[in-house]
């Protein structure tokens, strides 16, 4: 798409930066009195407000002239019509058919995948509820109460993230996760669980992932040795959620326990394929479906709307303008709400992983930045920890502020302090004091000439950073379909912004490779010297230290 990768809406852009750059967001305000009805969205229950970045209406319109010269309409229509835009493995992207709740057909090499995909999601359902209502029995006649998903990165952080933004709507049984191949984590989970009465989901698309597979083999074992039962035993407490029916079969998971999904779900976009069981089980089937319906109802938004009142994809330019034009190489995202203390955690993957990547739909290396740093995590904690830097330091942080009208606790009172730190820190960064502020404060206090001059410096705020915000009334499962799918979108735009294969992830292979080899030396009795010095060496301690 780009001239020398740069065309001229982008350097139109960084002209207007510099023109921007003289005025303030709180000028703009202050210049238009309708500034945040222009610049915010209402959609499902949900605010979307805009208004507090620096943008005025030449940005927008800049800023959509660089989605248009991207071709985004036609990428989108890619996307949602199972074209091979993963092109790096020949693979269709077709996470929003999982959830199209509409009868329309989705092909995918000429054959409609919806029937299968509403056969897997209602026999994953049934499976759902039969543990969810205590019908499913282990060996022993009784009931599940514990379930183990064990997965890692999209087989963990999107159940994981879902599970805990929605615990309000679960049942009995209680939901855990393993994932890091540390075994520390599988002993702990195991520690208070009683086999007779477990439940395991081996969620792996691949079913190959070295952690999982490793994990997996310890529950069986612990399984195996703690419950007194035989192997036939397996087949009421394994159950497999992947792409890889094969390897599940190999296993020994019992074919009715066995879920499948498709090569053109990715990873980090599989929770709302059967890798969500854990979830369904949570939450119930039906709340199940609430979810998907969220995350459709935003699908349509996004295919249908114009850029100019699409949500993802004004949040997806306003990161662009940031990123590549300001210079900002992070991007904050804070939930205002204890339920989503794991979405800052899950957006890692969804953006870093999708978007992290340095050559463009040509093969050459990209001219400019592309995916910022994603990271953050719940107010008012991070107020305590990083807003500091937010504040007074030198580095531009575009952040996310997202929260719900309403306490799911009961206790609105004690909600209105969370959320008035919510308003107030979005009006801080924009608004920030000056030195004739902080000044007039200072002299009010009674202090000297000497201590307010020490003083003065330390105690102004720049202000204007920018800052998205997201509220809602509740969050429900639709609201959280929802809102996984604007940044699941929003990340799609950016992609084809930098001309990006989002859906591929070759840069977690050469750790993956290297550690099969470390792994082989650890077996090797001799001394290791075929890695680097520090390598060596680091290998040789950790073998003549550790304990066997
Ligand atoms: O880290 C690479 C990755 O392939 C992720 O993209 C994926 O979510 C994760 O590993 C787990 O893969 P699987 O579900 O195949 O075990």
């Amino acid at each position: 798409m780009f001239d020398n990768q740069k065309n001229e809406v982008w350097y139109q852009l960084e002209n207007h930066k510099i023109e921007i750059d003289k005025t303030s967001i709180k000028q703009l305000f202050k210049e238009d009195q309708y500034r945040f009805k222009k610049y915010s969205i209402s959609f499902m229950d949900t605010i979307f407000d805009f208004s507090k970045n620096i943008i005025n209406e030449q940005t927008l319109d800049l800023l959509i002239k660089l989605a248009e010269s991207s071709d985004l309409k036609s990428k989108i229509d890619a996307m949602f019509t199972g074209e091979k835009i993963n092109f790096t493995e020949k693979r269709a992207v077709l996470h929003t058919a999982l959830r199209n709740m509409s009868d329309n057909p989705v092909f995918v090499d000429g054959h409609n995948v919806m029937p299968d995909v509403k056969n897997e999601l209602e026999k994953a359902m049934s499976f759902a509820e039969s543990v969810r209502n205590g019908i499913h029995k282990g060996f022993s006649g009784k009931s599940i109460t514990d379930v183990v998903n064990i997965g890692i990165g999209g087989s963990h952080l999107g159940p994981d993230m879902v599970c805990t933004a929605l615990s309000p709507y679960s049942g009995s049984v209680s939901v855990h996760f393993v994932s890091n191949v540390d075994p520390t984590d599988i002993s702990e989970k195991l520690r208070n669980l009683i086999p007779e009465t477990t439940l395991f989901l081996i969620a792996s698309k691949t079913f190959t992932t070295q952690e999982t597979m490793s994990n997996a083999g310890k529950a069986k074992e612990w399984f195996l040795n703690n419950s007194g039962a035989g192997s036939e035993a397996i087949a009421y407490h394994f159950a497999a959620l992947s792409t890889n029916i094969y390897a599940c079969k190999s296993f020994g998971i019992a074919e009715q326990n066995i879920f499948g999904f498709w090569d053109w779900v990715g990873g980090r976009y599989s929770v709302w394929s059967v890798i969500g069981l854990s979830v369904a089980i949570s939450i119930g089937a039906d709340n199940f479906k609430k979810f998907l319906n969220g995350a459709y109802q935003m699908d349509l938004h996004f295919r249908n709307s114009d850029f100019a009142k699409n949500i993802p994809v004004l949040m997806a330019l306003i990161g662009v303008w940031y990123a590549n034009f300001w210079g900002a190489s992070t991007q904050a995202v804070i939930p205002y709400d204890q339920y989503l203390l794991k979405f800052s955690e899950f957006l890692q993957q969804l953006d870093m992983e999708s978007n992290g990547k340095r050559i463009n739909y040509s093969g050459d290396e990209v001219s400019y930045t592309t995916g910022p740093v994603i990271w953050g995590t719940i107010g008012t904690n991070s107020q305590h920890s990083f807003f500091q830097l937010l504040h007074q330091g030198t580095q531009m942080i575009p952040a996310d502020f997202i929260a719900g009208i309403n306490s799911r606790s009961g206790d609105q009172n004690q909600h209105s302090i969370l959320l008035s730190n919510f308003f107030a820190q979005t009006e801080a960064l924009m608004r920030g004091k000056n030195h004739d502020e902080v000044k007039s404060e200072l002299e009010a206090a009674g202090l000297s000439e000497n201590d307010i001059n020490l003083l003065l410096p330390h105690k102004i705020f720049p202000g204007n950073k920018p800052t998205n915000t997201i509220l809602y009334k509740e969050l429900t499962p639709e609201t959280l379909g929802m809102l996984i799918a604007i940044y699941e979108h929003k990340v799609f735009v950016q992609g084809v912004i930098w001309e990006l294969n989002s859906y591929d992830q070759w840069g977690v292979e050469l750790g993956k490779q290297l550690a099969k080899g470390i792994l082989n030396d650890f077996a090797n009795q001799g001394e290791i010297n075929s890695h680097d010095a520090s390598t060596n060496a680091l290998i040789n301690y950790y073998k003549d230290n550790m304990k066997v």
